[in-house]
């Protein structure tokens, strides 16, 4: 096999359209991404439909300006990495359509990349040490799974939400208190005026799975809690719901995450996916795994959200171990973790 594999990446599971360059699976030497942000704000959240025409209509451009910015040609293209599955059908078609035709029209291998192995793997870019086995929390809007990274491509899920995903849990409590979309970023600006133990909100726990996430419960006592305030005509002071709120999501998440560390005496533990750039969660995570003697990981906040070259990353173990898809390669909305 040749020294070097360069893949080009391309992600288009939700409102970001993203492509990347990625060489040998850690070096990335381009990483475009042209959000659709700004478009959503109107309706507080992402509207799949438009989505989808948005991503059409940017794709080409991204992918141009990834290989030029990467200083790189088709021809030096080794694999096609692509988000096949989960996501909006819509959007994910998009990527899939487009990684068929250049893949067809260039004869390069395509390799569909499951959006979650993405996000575990963006950890691989800037921590040029870390290789499995590692525990890995993965913190987006669509999931919240704790993961044992066996090997590359090899996962264990151990635990996930029963209800909304955490990211979803904040971008839902930043609307209810006025902040708008996206709400994470949100909350954590205004948390940093506020006060974390100014009201007590719940953290669930799950009986028959101490790895399991629930984040309905601590939604609906924000909610009930502002109908509260309404009714007894109290001030509503939004900096502390949004501290207490995260401070009550990252409260369970560090716990859940020590847990399995304890359990399963793994010595390394990242995180990963959207949340993942919450600093509260970064340094609550940080001093958990310090105190533990576990090396912390971490991708930075534009390696957390939505990207291609997280799925470069992916990509690349993928083609190593010999994953090829054909042109039959379809979007998977659903698709589960390890699953081919
Ligand atoms: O990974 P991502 O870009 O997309 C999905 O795969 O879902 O994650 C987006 C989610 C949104 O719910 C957003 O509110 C949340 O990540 N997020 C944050 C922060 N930045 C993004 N949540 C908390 N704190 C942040 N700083
Ligand atoms: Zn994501």
């Amino acid at each position: 096999m040749k020294e070097d594999i360069q893949i080009l990446a391309i992600e288009s599971s939700c409102d970001e359209t993203a492509a990347a360059v990625v060489k040998n699976g850690r070096e990335v030497l381009s990483n475009v991404i042209s959000s659709q942000i700004a478009l959503h704000t109107l309706y507080g959240g992402v509207v799949p439909e438009i989505a989808s025409r948005k991503h059409i209509e940017k794709i080409n451009q991204v992918i141009e300006t990834a290989l030029s910015q990467a200083g790189v040609t088709l021809q030096e293209i080794d694999a096609i990495g692509v988000t096949y599955g989960p996501g909006l059908v819509g959007a994910l078609l998009v990527g899939v359509a487009e990684a068929k035709a250049i893949s067809y029209a260039a004869k390069i291998p395509l390799v569909g990349v499951h959006h979650i192995e993405g996000h575990i793997s963006a950890n691989y870019i800037e921590n040029k040490d870390l290789e499995p086995p590692f525990l890995c929390l993965v913190v987006s809007g669509g999931h919240t799974h704790l993961v044992k990274v066996a090997d590359y491509g090899t996962y264990e899920i151990l635990g996930k939400t029963r209800d909304d995903a955490a990211g979803e849990a904040f971008d839902k409590v930043a609307r209810a208190i006025g902040l708008g979309y996206p709400g994470g970023p949100k909350i954590e600006k205004a948390s940093q005026n506020g006060n974390p133990n100014a009201i007590p909100f719940p953290q669930a726990k799950i009986a028959d799975n101490p790895y399991d996430f629930s984040f309905s419960g601590v939604k609906s006592a924000v909610l009930n809690y502002i109908n509260g305030c309404k009714m007894k005509k109290v001030e509503i002071v939004p900096e502390d719901i949004a501290a207490s709120f995260q401070k009550a999501v990252v409260d369970v998440l560090v716990a859940h995450s020590m847990h399995a560390v304890q359990e399963f005496g793994i010595k390394k533990f990242a995180i990963a996916g959207g949340v993942a750039s919450n600093g509260a969660l970064r340094e609550c995570m940080r001093e958990a795994c310090r105190k533990r003697g576990v090396a912390f990981y971490h991708p930075s906040p534009i390696l957390c959200t939505d990207n291609a070259a997280m799925i470069g990353a992916a990509a690349y173990y993928e083609y190593l171990a010999g994953t090829r898809h054909g042109l039959d390669l379809n979007a998977i909305p659903n698709l589960k973790l390890g699953e081919r």
